[in-house]
C-alpha cells in the first residue's frame, strides 16, 4: 500500500487530497516527530556497563517499590544475594509474595528481607549491630540507599516516635545512622573487594536553603524539607568517603569502598505520584485522566534505574576515588560547592551524632519505663490470677463441703425414714403375729377335744 502510493505519487505527482492537506500533514508529522524525540529525551540514557554480580552481597533500602525495586530485580537476575531492608516485617503476606516471586522469576534463592523501619533509630541500630556482630565479618559488596519519603504538598509535618521530623529522619539521618554503624563491616572487607555505596540523590538539593540556616516549623515545607534532606545526605556522603579513606588497614592496603551518588531523574514512581496528586483522590483522578503527560515527561522506574545499574557495574567509577555523581549513566559535576565543604560537613556530622545520642537515650528510657510498666502489669495480672484461683478453689471446696453435708443430711434422713419404716414394719408384724397367735389359739381351742 505505501509502495503503491509512493510509485503513484512519483509518476503522477501527489494526489489531490494530499496536495490540499499538505500543510496539515506536515504539522502532524512534525508533531509526531517532536513527541517521539521528546519521549526519547525524557526517557534518559540506557546503561551499557556490565559486571559479574553473581554471589555478591547487596543491602538495599527502598527495594520494594519504584526505582529501588527495579535495582533489586536487576541484581537478583544477575545472581546477587539481596538483603532487602523493609518497612514491614518479612511475615507480611505481600512482602513474602514479592520475595517468592523474585526467587522464582530469577531462580535465585538468596533473597530475603529484614525489617528496618528507617523512621526509627532503634530499628536501624538493631539491624546494623546484628550485622556487625557476625563473626567472621559478613561479606558485603554493595549498599544501595534508595528509600526516601516526600510529604505531599499541603500535608502536615510528621514527627517520628523519636521526635524527629520524618523527611529529615528517613532521607538523611537513617542513612547516616546505618552507615555509621556499618562502618566496621565495610572496613573489614578484603582489600581486593570492590565495595560500593550507592546513594540516591535528587537535583532538588540545588534549590535547598543552606545547611547553615536552621529550619523550624515556621520555615518548613514539604519541598524545602525534601531538598534539605538530600543536600545533607550528599554533604554527609562526601564526609563519609573521607572517613573511610582515612582508615589505616592492618594489611597496609588502601580502602576500596566507594560512595557513589546517583540521580535517577524524575520517574513515575509511587512517591512521585503521591507528590503530584497531593495525596488526594481528586489528584489521583486527574493524574489517571491526564496520564499521557507524566507518561511523556517522566521516566519509568526501569529507565530511572539505568544510572544505578551504571553506578553498580561500571569499572571506571573506581578510578580517582569516591564521591562521584552519576546522572544519565555518566559522571556529572555537583551544582553546589557546599556539598564538599568540610566545615559544613563536620558541623552536620557532629550535630547528627549529638541528636542521635540524645534521641536514643530518651527512647531507651521510654522503652525501659514501658517494659517496667508491662512487667508490673504482668505481676498484677499474675497476682489477680492467683487470687482468682484461690477464691475459686475456696468456693469449690465450700460447695463441695455443702454438697457433702447435704448428702450426709439426706443420708441421715433416709436412714431415719428407713428406721421408722422398719419399726412400723416390725410393729405391724408383731401385731399380725399376735393376732395370728390368738386366732390360732382360738382355732386350737375349737379343735381341742
Ligand atoms: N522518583 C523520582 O522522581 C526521583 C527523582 C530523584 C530522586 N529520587 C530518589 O530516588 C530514590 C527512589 O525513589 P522512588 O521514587 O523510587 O521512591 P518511592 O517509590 O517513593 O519508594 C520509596 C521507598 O522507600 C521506602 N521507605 C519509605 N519510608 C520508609 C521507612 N520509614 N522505612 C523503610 N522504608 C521506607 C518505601 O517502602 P514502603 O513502600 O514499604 O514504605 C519505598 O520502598 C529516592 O531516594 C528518591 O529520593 C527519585
Amino acid at each position: 500500500m505505501p509502495l503503491d502510493f509512493i510509485s503513484y505519487s512519483l509518476i503522477n505527482g501527489p494526489p489531490e487530497w494530499a496536495r490540499s492537506n499538505f500543510m496539515r500533514m506536515v504539522y502532524v508529522v512534525a508533531t509526531a516527530g517532536f513527541l517521539v524525540l521528546l519521549k526519547k529525551f525524557c526517557s534518559g540514557r540506557t546503561n551499557t556497563s556490565e559486571r559479574p554480580m553473581h554471589g555478591k552481597v547487596v543491602i538495599i533500602t527502598g527495594g520494594t517499590t519504584g526505582v529501588g525495586a527495579r535495582v533489586a530485580n536487576d541484581l537478583a537476575k544477575r545472581g546477587a544475594q539481596i538483603v532487602l531492608l523493609t518497612h514491614v516485617p518479612p511475615s507480611d503476606p505481600f512482602l513474602a509474595e514479592y520475595i517468592q516471586d523474585l526467587r522464582d522469576k530469577y531462580d535465585n534463592q538468596l533473597i530475603y528481607a529484614e525489617q528496618v523501619d528507617l523512621s526509627s533509630l532503634h530499628s536501624i541500630r538493631k539491624f546494623a549491630t546484628k550485622w556487625i556482630d557476625n563473626a567472621p565479618p559478613r561479606r558485603l559488596d554493595m549498599i544501595v540507599l534508595c528509600a526516601a519519603t516526600l510529604t505531599p504538598p499541603g500535608k502536615e509535618r510528621v514527627i517520628t516516635e523519636d521526635g524527629i521530623e520524618e523527611t529529615w529522619m528517613v532521607n538523611y539521618l537513617a542513612n547516616f545512622h546505618l552507615l555509621a554503624i556499618l562502618s566496621p563491616a565495610l572496613r573489614a572487607q578484603p582489600f581486593d573487594r570492590d565495595v560500593r555505596i550507592l546513594v540516591a540523590t535528587c537535583s532538588s538539593y540545588i534549590r535547598s536553603p543552606s545547611l547553615k540556616e536552621p529550619i523550624d516549623e515556621s520555615t518548613w515545607s514539604p519541598t524545602v524539607a525534601y531538598a534539605r534532606s538530600k543536600l545533607a545526605l550528599t554533604t554527609f556522603g562526601h564526609a563519609y568517603q573521607k572517613h573511610l579513606d582515612s582508615y589505616k588497614r592492618p594489611d597496609g592496603f588502601p580502602v576500596t569502598t566507594r560512595v557513589v551518588f546517583v540521580d535517577p531523574g524524575f520517574c513515575r514512581t509511587a512517591g512521585m505520584r503521591r507528590w503530584l496528586t497531593k495525596g488526594t483522590l481528586t489528584g489521583l483522578t486527574l493524574y489517571v485522566l491526564g496520564y499521557f503527560v507524566p507518561w511523556m515527561l517522566l521516566k519509568s522506574p526501569e529507565q530511572g534505574a539505568q544510572s544505578f545499574y551504571y553506578a553498580a557495574m561500571d569499572g571506571d567509577i573506581l578510578r580517582g576515588g569516591g564521591g562521584k555523581l552519576i546522572k544519565e549513566c555518566r559522571e556529572v559535576d555537583f551544582a553546589r560547592p557546599e556539598v564538599k565543604d568540610e566545615e559544613v560537613a563536620k558541623k552536620l556530622w557532629e550535630e547528627s551524632d549529638a541528636l542521635i545520642e540524645k534521641m536514643e537515650k530518651a527512647a531507651s528510657k521510654r522503652r525501659a519505663a514501658k517494659r517496667k510498666e508491662e512487667e508490673l502489669l504482668a505481676v498484677k495480672r499474675e497476682d489477680k490470677d492467683k487470687s482468682d484461683d484461690t477464691a475459686s478453689l475456696r468456693s469449690l471446696k465450700k460447695s463441695k463441703s455443702r454438697d457433702k453435708s447435704s448428702k450426709d443430711k439426706k443420708r441421715d434422713k433416709d436412714k431415719d425414714e428407713d428406721r421408722k419404716k422398719d419399726k412400723s414394719k416390725s410393729e405391724k408384724s408383731k401385731s399380725s403375729s399376735s393376732s395370728s397367735w390368738s386366732s390360732s389359739k382360738r382355732k386350737s381351742k375349737k379343735t381341742d377335744p
